[in-house]
């Protein structure tokens, strides 16, 4: 009899892509995909950026120990018990407390040792076909959990150390993928018909590769670059060895002809250079759409974050962005409560707030982390303060947000649809907003999902805008 897997994800888009890869080696063990409650192997996929999802996940290890997750243990004493594996972001100290409780912990990294890691760990005689990773753990083709919109890791880890953050202590530091490798696996999408690529890693901006000679790139070195993307887009090295920018990397893909929205996740205010501003209004595949994180609106708290840019200079930014492109909907991520944030400090991020009118904000209270600079430091802020504050930004979001959505009203917009119910059609606009899709009764068809549809905005709300098929 088959084997089953499962995978709970948690996190961000870096994990729900790495869980992707997951899939793939469990596959090609010939573990089939089923329930939480009836699969053999339960992977969990973890985020640490917060102390919440940790815990949370102690709660769940000791609900499946027990057996309360497997529906068949609670008939019979005898039935198997589910093996929990743990992967994903996972600070060195929790790696250590799980290891005490004999749970295993596999590296996404070393996704090529799993299948021996596994047959290990379950005693199963499993097909092992062997994974040969070349370079990194990308090679591992993801089994793509949606079939028109794709993500697509440029690169991993940080350099940044933002004094609150624990992904360089969980991923590492920074590491860009192949051109080639970005390019081979966005053209194969586009050719099947995906019509939405988003680029990840958790500083896209800082994105840097190499194309060398020695290491057959002939068309990628063939390209006159300064003369197709400009004087900047590449530095040399030795031996004719290119270095390769993201706004490069950018033109590079969007060269790729076909129907398709790209877009990034996530940039840092520090690396948003004049030429990436540019792609906006130069490469035809992007949508105007950015994630910046700002974290907080005091320049005192920035430079104890360790940020590197001051809020003159992130305002500096929008204003440039919209100056580039009218259209484009921004959103952020607010820290509310970093230690030593006196309701002075807060108000310059209500300043900011109110200045930047956000399309969306995901706002966070702060969390200290195990081994992050911040973590020496007295998490001084209460945690009903801390609620206060976040509300208080979510409010002026509320304002912000409809605002800029009843700009869109009376637009012909173009509308990714992605979900088919008995409520009705739902996607998102070319700028990136959640958009209900009001058709006519034969419209309303399930084939739909997946293409663009020409869309007019009737009715805009705080989250979400409303339309008719144009
Ligand atoms: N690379 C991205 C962020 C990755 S973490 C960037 O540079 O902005 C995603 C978000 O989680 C962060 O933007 C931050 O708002 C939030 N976050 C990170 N560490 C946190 C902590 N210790 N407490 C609360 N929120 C945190
Ligand atoms: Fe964390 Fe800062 Fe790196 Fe973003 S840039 S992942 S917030 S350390
Ligand atoms: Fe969390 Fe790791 Fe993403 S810590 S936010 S899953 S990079």
């Amino acid at each position: 009899m088959n084997k089953t897997y499962h995978i709970t994800t948690f996190g961000c888009q870096m994990n729900y892509s790495d869980s992707e890869r997951i899939a793939t080696v469990l596959e090609s063990l010939k573990f089939k995909l089923a329930s939480e409650s009836e699969a053999d192997i339960l992977v969990f996929n973890l985020c640490s950026v917060r102390q919440h999802a940790i815990d949370r996940i102690w709660g769940l290890i000791n609900k499946i120990k027990k057996g309360k997750w497997k529906k068949k243990n609670e008939k019979s004493k005898n039935a198997k018990e589910q093996k929990i594996i743990l992967t994903g972001c996972i600070l060195p100290a929790d790696k250590k407390k799980f290891a005490e409780r004999g749970i295993i912990v596999l590296d996404i990294k070393k996704l090529n040792e799993w299948p021996k890691e596994i047959s290990k760990i379950t005693n199963y005689r499993l097909p092992i076909t062997g994974y040969n990773l070349s370079k990194d753990y990308f090679s591992v083709g993801p089994k793509y959990f949606s079939k028109f919109s794709a993500y697509v890791p440029i690169m991993t880890g940080c350099n940044n150390f933002c004094a609150y953050c624990a992904v360089p202590y969980t991923r590492g530091r920074e590491y860009s993928r192949s051109v080639e490798e970005i390019l081979n696996e966005v053209n194969k999408l586009i050719v099947q018909g995906y019509k939405e690529i988003i680029l990840l890693g958790q500083n896209v901006n800082s994105y840097n590769s190499r194309i060398d000679p020695n290491k057959n790139n002939p068309e990628l070195l063939q390209i006159n670059y300064s003369e197709a993307f400009g004087k900047n887009s590449y530095s040399f090295g030795k031996r004719g060895v290119k270095t390769i920018n993201f706004p490069t990397l950018l033109k590079l893909i969007d060269t790729i002809p076909g129907d398709y929205w790209l877009s990034f996740l996530t940039s840092h205010p520090k690396d948003m250079s004049d030429e990436l501003i540019k792609c906006f209004k130069t490469c035809r595949h992007l949508i105007p759409y950015l994630h910046l994180p700002l974290q907080a609106g005091s320049n005192k708290i920035l430079k104890a974050m360790n940020r590197k840019y001051t809020s003159a200079q992130y305002i500096k930014l929008i204003r440039a962005m919209r100056q580039t492109i009218r259209t484009i909907s921004i959103s952020t991520d607010i820290i509310v409560g970093f230690p030593g944030e006196t309701k002075k400090d807060f108000e310059e991020t209500v300043k900011i707030m109110k200045k930047i009118n956000f399309d969306m904000a995901y706002l966070a209270e702060y969390s200290p982390r195990p081994a992050t600079v911040a973590f020496k430091l007295k998490d001084n802020v209460s945690k009903a303060e801390k609620e206060k504050r976040k509300n208080g930004l979510n409010e002026i979001l509320k304002k912000t947000a409809l605002e800029n959505n009843k700009k869109m009203l009376g637009l012909i917009t173009e509308v990714l649809i992605d979900e088919v119910n008995d409520k009705g059609i739902f996607g998102k606009t070319k700028n990136f907003k959640r958009i209900k899709v009001i058709g006519k009764k034969r419209t309303i068809n399930k084939k739909i999902i997946g293409s663009f549809v020409p869309v007019k905005i009737i009715k805009a709300n705080v989250w979400n805008l409303e339309g008719e098929i144009a």
